[in-house]
């Protein structure tokens, strides 16, 4: 059995990394530490059964940590399970990390754990199975064809990332910052509702820390500049990302692309010229085809330009991203109000939710989504909105 504080801590030594990774003080052996938790230890034999020895016939995908792979328990139950392609300090710290932190949250927005193996040269973290994959796949890949995700399910996977992340910033204890929010890391259960996932670059913060400096992980294309250039790392590098992630759901265009002279652009640099124009329905995914709400992809558009400010500073916080998707969802209320107003009800509209307590919430999120019909399409006359800065 693998003491997992003691495991991290033995790590830390060796990671000048760990400054911002703080093993759990009130933990102080696994048997006792996790009694509470419903996941256990698995046995490499379990595991070998339930992938039928790691089958490549079973893989289901491939990642820097290394492969994951479907199987089912004895019990019936669908799992993923991901191992360790090569031992190192770092990928065991990783997998320390990814163990530790998820072991800690539990959000119906966050990937659940089920369990892991280490021993020898084995790693193995065992997760509940997602159906539908990854939103990278519904995006750009053949799932887009197969299966494209309309309005609805874009906004519904657009507020539960954005819950899931606002968890780990504001009501997990210590703070967890992600760092490494992209579309492969947002997983679909069978009713496409979204799972943050992979956790293992995730930094703890103590309390009263602003920000740390570490050397840079995560993803090209989804990083804060701050964070690219100094390795300045907060909250806000996380809602950058998010910023990012939500421009590719509404537009189902890439992070970056690579233009016909070979120069790269990135979302925001595409996206911006467009809605400070007032080209909202450009930026909409083609493939959509008209099928969504102007107001609500107007209102996903410029949360997520705020987002993506390059000053963390105005970068709002997730919880405020939170409450301004959620508004937004509802905004076709509001539509014939002048713009100053929208905001103010919009204000009173998050007031009289939070009042009447967080499920009566949930159904009225997926009820105000549920309510854009095709009927509906532009009949608002969208404003140009030309206070975008950046
Ligand atoms: N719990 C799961 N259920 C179903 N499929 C999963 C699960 N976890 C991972 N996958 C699949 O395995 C693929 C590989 O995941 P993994 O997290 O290892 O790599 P990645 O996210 O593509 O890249 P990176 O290493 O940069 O995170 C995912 O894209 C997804 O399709
Ligand atoms: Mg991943």
């Amino acid at each position: 059995m693998v003491n997992l504080r003691k495991f991290c801590c033995v790590s830390r030594k060796n990671d000048e990394e760990a400054a911002g990774r703080s093993c759990p003080s009130s933990r102080t052996s696994s048997s006792s530490c996790f009694a509470d938790q419903p996941w256990e230890i698995f046995s490499l034999k379990q595991l070998l059964n339930a992938t039928n020895n790691f089958n490549d016939s079973n893989k289901l995908g491939e990642g820097g940590f290394g492969a994951v792979y479907w199987g089912r328990t004895p019990a019936g139950g669908e799992i993923a399970v991901k191992r360790l392609k090569a031992m190192s300090p770092k990928a065991e710290m990783e997998f320390a990390v990814e163990v530790e932190v998820l072991g800690r949250v539990r959000h119906k927005n966050l990937l659940s754990l089920r369990g892991y193996f280490a021993g020898g040269e084995e790693r193995l973290i065992v997760y509940d199975y997602m159906p539908n994959r990854s939103l990278l796949g519904h995006l750009h890949g053949r799932r887009s064809y197969d299966h494209l995700l309309d309005w609805r399910t874009r906004l519904r996977i657009a507020l539960g990332s954005a819950s899931g992340i606002a968890y780990l910033h504001h009501e997990a204890s210590p703070h967890i910052i992600h760092r490494d929010i992209k579309a492969s890391n947002v997983l679909l259960d069978a009713k496409f509702r979204p799972k943050v996932a992979d956790f293992g670059f995730a930094k703890l913060i103590p309390d009263g820390v602003s920000h740390l400096t570490t050397r840079v992980k995560g993803t090209l294309g989804y990083l804060a500049p701050e964070y690219a250039m100094w390795g300045k790392v907060s909250e806000s590098c996380d809602v950058y990302s998010f910023g990012i992630l939500l421009l590719e759901i509404v537009s189902a265009r890439r992070p970056i692309e690579k233009l016909p002279g070979g120069a790269k652009r990135d979302i925001v640099q595409w996206a911006l010229p467009l809605a400070e124009s007032g080209k909202w329905d450009q930026i909409a995914d083609p493939r959509l085809n008209g099928r969504f709400d102007p107001a609500q992809l107007r209102n996903c558009i410029i949360v997520a330009i705020k987002c993506t400010d390059g000053c963390p500073e105005n970068r709002p916080d997730m919880r405020e991203v939170v409450r301004l998707l959620r508004a937004g969802i509802g905004s076709r209320r509001v539509k014939e109000v002048p713009a100053v107003d929208v905001v103010e009800e919009k204000k009173m509209i998050g007031l009289k939710k939070k009042e009447k307590g967080k499920e009566k919430e949930e159904e009225e999120e997926e009820e105000a989504i549920m309510m854009t019909e095709p009927s509906d399409f532009f009949c608002i006359r969208e404003k140009n909105e030309s206070m975008i800065m950046r």
